[in-house]
């Protein structure tokens, strides 16, 4: 396995994805200090100054058939979530599907990219966005009130070193329980247990519009069922919440 570092980058899933399409094994790390095009879901920018924060890449080869890919996502929220806890001494929580949030801010953002051959998973690239050193005050302004960091929850900057350390001690024997048991089955009550979407109203931003009401649980494959209002029971397989 080899680490592979880079000061400035556009993206670590950018250069992970080509790493990997020319055969990189599992478990190689791309991190980079700086990301100049950084990318999060739904095509939005990534906030990734240089010397804040931890920006990397896990390329990953499951055994699987591509049905069990997007269950990645949620298994690496459960080691974040553990692991950022672990490091600030203050309990996060999930956001369906894999937003990490202190006190309602997000610190910390998931993107997994794919790629299948017939319905094998092929590779995944699980793109790790963490606010580490990141002062409040310097968010820009449209993040103040819906981004936080390490620092800001901890009260005094973490070395990234570290934290890069605990979360991949979290991750490896979590993503070899979902190797092991052919998807995300046996760890849906942990990441049950570090949810903070479950039983509270909710707007699912969805791209068939929005859809508003009780968030009642997730399947095995972490699919979101909803209650709207009228009784009837929806299942989102991708959105925004608000709640
Ligand atoms: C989100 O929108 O919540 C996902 C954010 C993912 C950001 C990380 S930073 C490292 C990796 N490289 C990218 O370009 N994005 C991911």
């Amino acid at each position: 396995q080899s680490i592979v570092y880079r000061d400035t980058i556009d993206s670590t899933n950018t250069l992970a994805q080509q790493l990997a399409l020319n055969g990189a094994p599992e478990g190689t790390v791309v991190i980079a200090d700086e990301q100049t095009s950084g990318r999060g879901r739904r095509g939005r920018q990534w906030f990734s100054p240089p010397h804040s924060g931890i920006w990397m890449s896990l390329i990953l080869r499951p055994e699987l058939p591509l049905a069990h890919a997007a269950q990645i996502t949620l298994v690496a929220a459960v080691a974040l979530c553990q692991a950022l806890s672990r490091a600030t001494g203050v309990k996060a929580g999930i956001k369906w599907p894999n937003d990490i949030l202190f006190d309602g801010k997000k610190c910390c953002g998931i993107l997994t990219e794919m790629h299948a051959e017939f319905d094998q998973i092929h590779h995944l690239v699980v793109g790790i966005g963490i606010n580490v050193n990141v002062p409040q005050e310097d968010f820009p302004d449209e993040l103040q009130d819906i981004a936080t960091s390490l620092q800001a929850i901890r009260g005094e900057r973490l070395p990234r070193a570290q934290v890069v350390r605990t979360v991949l001690e979290e991750f490896e024997p979590l993503y070899r329980q979902y190797v092991a048991n052919g998807g995300f089955g046996t760890l849906r009550d942990a990441w049950k247990a570090n949810n903070i979407t479950l039983g509270n109203r909710i707007v699912a931003h969805t791209a068939r519009g929005d859809i508003e009401g009780k968030a009642l649980d997730i399947d095995e494959f972490g699919v979101l069922l909803l209650e709207k209002d009228n009784g009837e029971r929806e299942k989102i397989y991708s959105a925004d919440i608000t709640v």
